[in-house]
């Protein structure tokens, strides 16, 4: 019997909201893991955030022990949890890289749904042993029989059983732990006879006094306390002061061997570069490292700027800490006149976004202006391309030979019902229907191409509500594509503001505008003066709108015999304040209006 032939390493994925971190919780029980009494929902969704939410942003490796039935020796599980939302695809794609199995979970009340197909699609990319599940059997609205067709259609023939459970209950969860250990296969070693180490990163986590802690999945050898370790991409080097495994909290061990997923202890106090998917190798003893994860491309930038201008260095430390346990976080420092220094953010959607400025007030106790999202454009001036993601730096109308934007394949899984208002809905989005045929016994699959802007103009929710939320989509980056898209300046008081600047398309300039100037209108505090509120674009005024200034209350001179000499005299002087400050006045614009002015519908 090799070493690793009873550990199974496996992951669980699912379209969001399809039960995985109730039933990853089950299994911590039913193994013994977590005593009944110190359970909580969702036991490793730790962030209060994820809670809160009930999402889960970051997976949260575990290790569990577990007998099965007609075996006497003890089966180490490694479950790795994952995210369900599309914004966190990148998490999905690295968890699957350290397993060899993956539970692929499917709610019985909604069926397969998009994000169900693309994550099947990265788990058959890496190979993995798919054990398909019906979740939520104990409810009164389960479809279990179309929902067991529709995961027939999709995995096609030799799939094995597929199991039908309850993470509520606890109902089959047990068979589907004896269906892994079963059917997923123990790790093998490409090196089996080396005195080397390999090891797979796939997370880190900082901490203030023991430095950068480096989780990966052991392929090869072993590693210990006081080895000498290199990351092989980065170059960088560390004495291993401590290694453990996920109970889940972390549990110091002697050593972890071929197979093991845990966690070391670098003692690397500098902020390093170190990205998801390097290899660690044993310094003195080189193993080739293996084929490194994607790296992540952000589909969205936005601009953080500190309130106070004296948090700019904590900002910067905030957001290299948040990078190594996100490595789906990318940023440059960027100056603005009205803002000062800040930072342009990359991320994966707006979930991702809103996430991580909310961790930054949360966890760093920063106070930030979050500018409008924008994409990433392609500008070609002068014969050279450069991508552009800051509105601020687009060429005016027409001075560049040629704009290009990404473009993207959406998939789209709905009831035959809903398919009048989707297509109207496709076509305000400029999305073009490539494929539609019939998914199961009622359903309709949508594959279409639209330009990855129309998707940040509300698609998702706009889906939504067309199809009382029957609908889901996943998405995946096209090429680049010709575009039609204009820079649009926000002015108030006639100053222009850098971070309510947009790109628009050319055929929405008069909506946008309005909308924008309408939604700062109600959002923009009234000040002592007047001053307008203009969108501005192709080199005009597009909308505008005047807010008159505030007139003090001077209280009721009339009814009370109040005397009328003194109203008129505060009057007066309150008319030459305002001349004054109309003169030198500039709008003070809360930090608030710009995070209302993110949301499109508040
Ligand atoms: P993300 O982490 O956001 O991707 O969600 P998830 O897939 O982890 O789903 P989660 O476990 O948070 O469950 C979503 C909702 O479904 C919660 O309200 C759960 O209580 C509920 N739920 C999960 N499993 C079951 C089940 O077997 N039966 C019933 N009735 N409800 C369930």
């Amino acid at each position: 019997m090799s070493l690793t032939s009873n550990i199974r390493n496996f992951s669980i994925i699912a379209h969001i909201d399809h039960g995985k971190s109730t039933l990853a919780d089950r299994m911590l029980e039913i193994t013994g893991t977590i005593e009944k009494r110190r359970m909580r929902e969702q036991f490793l969704d730790q962030m209060d955030l994820e809670r809160e939410r009930g999402i889960t942003i970051k997976m949260q490796p575990v290790r569990m022990e577990y007998h099965t039935e007609n075996s006497a020796s003890i089966n180490i599980l490694n479950l790795i949890d994952t995210p369900g939302h599309i914004d966190f695809s990148y998490e999905v794609s690295r968890a699957i890289k350290a397993v060899e199995g993956a539970v692929l979970l499917v709610d019985a009340t909604q069926g397969v749904q998009a994000q169900t197909i693309a994550v099947l699609d990265l788990a058959r990319e890496a190979g993995l042993t798919i054990i398909p599940a019906i979740n939520k059997i104990d409810l009164s609205l389960a479809r279990v029989k179309e929902t067991k067709e529709e995961i027939t259609e999709l995995l096609g023939e030799g799939h094995g059983p597929i199991l039908e459970i309850s993470g509520k209950t606890g109902e089959g969860v047990k068979e589907l732990l004896d269906e892994i250990v079963r059917r997923v296969p123990a790790p093998k070693p490409e090196f089996p006879e080396t005195n080397g180490f390999r090891g797979l990163v796939f997370d880190f986590e900082y901490s203030a006094h023991r430095g950068v802690v480096v989780f990966f999945r052991v392929l090869d050898g072993e590693i210990k306390e006081g080895d000498d370790i290199s990351f092989s991409a980065l170059g960088e080097k560390f004495t291993v002061l401590e290694v453990g495994v996920f109970m889940p909290e972390k549990k110091i061990a002697t050593k972890l061997s071929a197979g093991e997923i845990g966690y070391a202890v670098t003692g690397i106090k500098r902020p390093i570069q170190a990205a998801v998917g390097d290899t660690l190798i044993r310094t003195h003893v080189k193993l080739p490292a293996v084929s490194g994860y994607q790296f992540p491309r952000p589909v969205v930038w936005a601009s953080l700027y500190p309130e106070e201008q004296d948090d700019f260095v904590l900002l910067r430390q905030a957001l290299e800490r948040l990078r190594l346990s996100d490595s789906s976080l990318s940023f440059e420092e960027e100056s603005s006149g009205a803002l000062g220094r800040g930072f342009r953010v990359g991320f994966f959607g707006m979930l991702h976004m809103e996430i991580v400025s909310e961790r930054l007030k949360r966890e760093f106790n920063l106070s930030l202006v979050v500018t409008t999202p924008t994409i990433g454009y392609e500008v070609t001036k002068n014969g050279k391309a450069e991508i552009i993601y800051n509105p601020v730096f687009f060429p005016d109308d027409k001075s560049a030979e040629l704009l290009r934007e990404p473009w993207i394949e959406v998939r789209v899984i709905t009831p035959p019902e809903h398919l009048g208002n989707l297509m109207t809905l496709f076509h305000e989005h400029e999305a073009i229907v490539k494929t539609m045929e019939i998914f199961g016994e009622s359903r309709n699959e949508i594959m279409l191409e639209m330009p990855l802007r129309e998707l940040m103009r509300n698609f998702f929710d706009d889906i939504k509500s067309a199809t009382s939320g029957y609908a889901s989509i996943s998405y995946k980056m096209l090429d680049l594509r010709v575009a039609d898209v204009v820079r649009m300046d926000i002015l108030v008081g006639g100053e222009p503001i850098a971070a309510l600047a947009r790109i628009v398309p050319r055929n929405r300039i008069p909506i946008e505008a309005e909308r924008v100037v309408d939604r700062l209108k109600k959002l923009l505090p009234r000040q002592m003066f007047d001053f307008k509120i203009q969108a501005q674009a192709v080199g005009r005024i597009i909308a505008s709108h005047s807010i008159s200034g505030m007139k003090k209350q001077l209280g009721d001179f009339g009814k009370n015999g109040g005397d009328i000499t003194r109203k008129m005299k505060l009057w007066a002087k309150q008319k030459k304040g305002k001349e004054k400050m109309k003169a030198t006045g500039r709008v003070n614009i809360p930090e608030d209006v710009f995070l209302k002015m993110m949301r499109r519908d508040d």
